[in-house]
């Protein structure tokens, strides 16, 4: 292969059209970084710097670039049956293994499983059943759904629609009106004052005055990631989402967990509902560490319950994807999963994602550091002008910008949005490479600071 050196690359990019960005910002000329190549925790840039990938790809690589056996298994498996699909009385060995694998890892009795290509699909798929359910129950208006300000579920019309209204701005999203979207639980800037107890009531007050606005005979579902991720990492008070599935089951909503990003390992298990937050959900919803990215691959997760429901004497599934259980991204996740339970990566991701948080809390002394929240491999890091005001820098600043640029010059990529930088790398950083990711942040944020200071 021809290898297409930096200019060549952008030229050629010029067709490409980025997601979520800022497509005018994108042709100024140092706009664009060309990732060629990865191994381990870190990826090779086109002009051959080596840079720490903390952000995991996109929140996915968790078991860490360029493992053979993942490679391999894809590869064999395209030799030995290249495509068939899952649909009609159709399947195929992997798909079938991954389907059990899956319903023996997930909590409860959520032992059914569809596969899409992606987490926006896997969310509109978890309605789109939960729309057939209960139509089969004869309760045809029990549609509407209820998410959060602040959540991100994916960028498919209906995903898009569940996702906070900033993520749609200027866009248009389906389904007007079929989605409500509750108080976020911005603990930083939306409980002042507040303990963390008082704060829960807030927000389940404002749950329990939404149904009874709406009314529960309307409402079909409620979404919600452990943690939110593209919103900002949200963290809620402790017992919220146990609080939250008790609001619900009490009012026959069914609980739909995103673990697109938090499961397989970022916070330390396999699931986070049950083992981080003590409740298991009706439906959960996973993608990205499910192949570590190696292949586009979603799945949704629904309980034998529900399944009774859908596949009664009389009902057709009427819902699938060409590629639903792809067999190369069925292959991808089942020697990924394997990876993940030999090398026993959730439990290793208990200690050094704790060491991870600790790193992160200790940029805290810096004076533009208003914040830092998340859990394990899941960190946000928010910046203030002034941190006893907390008042925010200027949009127009882009500092969130600034400092992941000043820290991609040092080596390290991390994610900004707006006043915030993400960090959700691979999960196989050890201690040493922690400390240099906190090095590097120190670094820059203080020269980023300064430079605003000036
Ligand atoms: C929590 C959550 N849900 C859904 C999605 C959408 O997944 P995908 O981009 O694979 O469609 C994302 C993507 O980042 C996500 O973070």
């Amino acid at each position: 292969m021809n290898k297409l050196t930096t200019d060549e690359i952008l030229t050629k990019d010029a067709h490409l059209i980025q997601s979520f960005a800022n497509l005018d910002g994108l042709k100024q000329a140092d706009a664009r970084t060309a990732i060629v190549s990865a191994e381990g925790a870190y990826v090779t840039d086109s002009e051959g710097n080596q840079l720490i990938d903390g952000i995991g790809g996109l929140w996915c690589v968790n078991v860490g670039h360029g493992r053979r056996e993942i490679i391999d298994a894809i590869t064999t498996q395209l030799k030995t049956l290249d495509y068939y699909s899952t649909f009609y009385n159709f399947t195929h060995p992997s798909a079938a293994k991954l389907s059990e694998k899956i319903a023996e890892l997930a909590p409860g009795n959520l032992n059914r499983v569809h596969f899409s290509n992606s987490g926006s699909v896997a969310n509109d798929s978890s309605i789109r059943m939960l729309h057939h359910y209960n139509n089969r129950l004869g309760r045809p208006n029990k549609k509407k759904i209820l998410s959060r300000i602040g959540a991100y579920h994916g960028s498919t019309h209906l995903a898009m629609a569940m996702t906070t209204p900033a993520y749609s701005d200027g866009w248009d999203t389906a389904a007007e009106g079929l989605v409500h979207h509750l108080r976020s639980p911005y603990a930083y800037r939306e409980a002042e004052g507040m303990s963390d107890a008082e704060f829960l009531d807030v927000l389940a007050e404002d749950m329990l005055t939404s149904i009874h606005n709406i009314g529960a005979e309307n409402i079909c579902a409620f979404i919600a990631e452990p943690i939110m991720g593209a919103g900002g990492i949200l963290v809620a008070p402790d017992g919220y989402h146990k609080r939250m599935r008790e609001i619900t089951a009490e009012h026959d909503i069914k609980y739909i967990a995103d673990e697109v990003v938090t499961a397989f390992g970022r916070l330390g298990h396999m699931f986070a509902s049950e083992d981080a937050y003590g409740m298991v959900p009706d439906i959960i919803n996973t993608a990205k560490g499910l192949t570590s990215g190696y292949q586009p691959l979603a799945a949704t997760i629904i309980s034998d319950e529900i399944y009774e429901v859908i596949s009664e004497p009389g009902a057709m599934f009427l819902h699938g994807m060409t590629y639903s259980g792809h067999p190369a991204a069925a292959a991808a996740a089942l020697a990924n999963i394997e990876i993940l339970e030999r090398e026993e990566i959730p439990q290793r991701v208990q200690t050094t994602g704790k060491i991870f948080e600790n790193a992160l809390h200790d940029l805290k002394d810096l004076d533009i550091v208003g914040d830092v929240r998340g859990s394990h491999f899941m960190m946000g890091v928010e910046f203030v002008e002034n941190k006893v005001t907390k008042e925010p820098f200027a949009e127009e600043k882009n500092i969130g910008l600034l400092i992941a640029k000043a820290a991609q010059k040092r080596g390290l990529i991390g994610r900004p949005l707006g006043n915030i930088l993400i960090l959700s790398p691979t999960l196989i950083m050890d201690e040493a490479m922690i400390s240099t990711v906190e090095g590097i942040l120190r670094e820059s944020i203080t020269e980023v600071g300064k430079e605003l200071r000036a």
